[in-house]
């Protein structure tokens, strides 16, 4: 009886070491882009791409709010579920007035998270949805129990996102896009960790800042992006000179055909 109840204790503590170990994650990454050196890699326009748009995007835009490992990784499709507008509206009635809170929250993930590429995403389980179904999807549904379904996922990214302002903190310092013009990586981290107290971290491609990361604690107070090894995290692929350049989009012409496969393999690695 007694080794029984022994027994039992030891499988429930490793189901609960396990549910931990499932559910839990370290910090929050996020990810926002620089549409001016994304939109140069642009070859054909559609109606979805951010970057075809008739006025250049000209603030950082969000690539996800990733939950992370402090040891290093991030899990990913973490629950089996599929996006649906209907649930968001169904957890949060008081938000819901006809549809209004879909069709808002849709209009304000349209711009400041737009899909900077044509095509389509994968998500987790086969399909090919808009670019912020997949994010949350791969990333959003790893954040349990502090994201509890859509709606957290999206307003907290939003939030996090309105009130951690990299394009002002940028501007503040000085640090505007144009064209050719070289700023020291150094000097866009210390503008960014001056006005936020925390360091950033800064992806580059072909000598342009692509990505600046914020991190933030559970809590969402932000805390420094990790260092692993040497500056790997911090300033991946950066030169110590670096440009934020602008784009033009119509000079990338109207054409909806062309849409290679190229640019649906490349989603699948896409994080
Ligand atoms: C961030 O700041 C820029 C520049 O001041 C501004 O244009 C933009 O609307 C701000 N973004 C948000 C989400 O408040
Ligand atoms: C890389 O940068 C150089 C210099 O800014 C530019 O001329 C070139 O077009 C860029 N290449 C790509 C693939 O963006
Ligand atoms: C492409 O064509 C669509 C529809 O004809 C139009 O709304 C859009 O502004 C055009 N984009 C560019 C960059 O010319």
């Amino acid at each position: 009886m007694e080794e029984k109840r022994q027994r039992l204790v030891i499988s429930l503590s490793a189901l609960c070491l396990a549910v931990a170990v499932m559910s839990g994650f370290d910090y929050y990454v996020l990810a926002l882009q620089w549409p001016g050196t994304v939109c140069r890699q642009t070859s054909h326009c559609c109606s979805s791409n951010g970057c075809c748009r008739s006025h250049p995007l000209k603030f950082f835009t969000i690539h996800g709010l990733w939950p992370q490992y402090s040891y290093g990784g991030w899990p990913s499709c973490c629950r089996p579920t599929t996006f649906d507008g209907n649930k968001v509206a169904a957890n949060h009635p008081s938000y819901l007035q006809n549809g209004i809170l879909i069709s808002r929250l849709k209009t304000i993930l349209e711009e400041y998270w737009p899909s900077l590429y044509c095509g389509s995403f994968s998500t987790c389980f086969g399909g090919k949805r808009p670019f912020w179904v997949h994010e949350w999807e791969t990333h959003g549904t790893c954040g349990y129990p502090e994201i509890q379904d859509e709606y957290d996922y999206f307003s907290t990214a939003l939030y996090l996102y309105s009130k951690y302002n990299v394009t002002k903190a940028l501007k503040k310092a000085h640090i505007y896009p144009r064209g050719g013009r070289k700023y020291l990586v150094g000097h866009i981290v210390s503008a960014i960790e001056f006005s936020f107290g925390a360091m950033p971290s800064i992806v580059c491609k072909n000598g342009s800042v692509q990505e600046l990361r914020l991190c933030f604690h559970k809590d969402y107070q932000p805390r420094d992006c990790l260092v692993e090894g040497e500056n790997s995290v911090r300033r991946n692929h950066c030169p110590r000179y670096v440009t934020l350049p602008s784009y033009k989009p119509h000079a990338f012409g109207n054409s909806t055909e062309g849409i290679s496969n190229q640019v649906n393999v490349e989603h699948q690695s896409y994080q």
